[in-house]
């Protein structure tokens, strides 16, 4: 097996919030990302729902080479490969099965494999991986499920997603085995379509300051 990458953790810097981009054309994900780094994000996961999401990933970076630029709803090792080759600086999937798992990991990039039940949790954990996504946090238990893991492993930090809003961010980051707070609050689809910038950048500043007064990353 190939050695670890990096933690995470050790890359997100700033607020520990995990804002996804999902865009039509790289244009766009430029200009999103711009306006939530404009709010004070410092972390992004571009998704690859869309079928420039690869060239939205290089047209960040290069564009905005201080942001920390992921991609996330990875599925497979090709999907891996080809966001590491985009220029993603970590990976993030909705899911983990050993193939995806040894697939992400020999990329060398940090990752956070998606995580819903203890089971997929210990799975992760035999592969020496120590920090998941909890997806989809909500429906999957939410701060409670949260707080039930943390007394049995231990030494696993979560980036819960899904059904994470301005109401309860601040619930999820108080909690100690949370390390970033990932979902799409932050870059609805009706400010996108609209070029509503200014919007995002403001809901971007509102959350990224409810998460400097609870978790700020190294
Ligand atoms: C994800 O890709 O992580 C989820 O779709 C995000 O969930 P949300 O839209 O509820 O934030």
């Amino acid at each position: 097996m190939s050695s670890l990458p990096p933690l995470l953790s050790s890359l997100v810097k700033g607020p520990a919030l995990l804002p996804i981009i999902q865009a039509d054309t790289p244009h766009e994900a430029v200009a999103i990302a711009k306006a939530l780094a404009d709010g004070g994000v410092g972390s992004v996961e571009v998704v690859l729902r869309t079928r420039q999401a690869l060239a939205a990933i290089t047209a960040i970076r290069t564009a905005l080479p201080n942001l920390l630029v992921g991609a996330g709803t990875i599925l497979s090792a090709a999907d891996a490969n080809a966001c590491k080759d985009a220029g993603a600086q970590f990976l993030v999937s909705p899911a983990s099965t050993p193939k995806l798992l040894e697939a992400m990991i020999a990329t060398g990039l940090p990752l956070a494999p998606g995580v819903a039940t203890p089971s997929e949790i210990a799975m992760a954990y035999e592969y020496g991986l120590r920090e998941v996504k909890f997806f989809p946090a909500h429906l999957s238990g939410g701060i409670e499920m949260l707080k039930a893991l943390s007394g049995v492993f231990r030494q696993v930090k979560f980036c819960p997603t899904g059904g994470i809003g301005q109401h309860n961010l601040a619930e999820f980051l108080a909690l100690k085995n949370v390390f970033v707070v990932g979902g799409s609050w932050l870059t609805p689809a009706n400010l996108v379509k609209a070029q509503q910038w200014g919007q995002i950048t403001a809901l971007a500043a509102e959350a990224t300051a409810i998460a400097r007064q609870i978790k700020t990353a190294a």
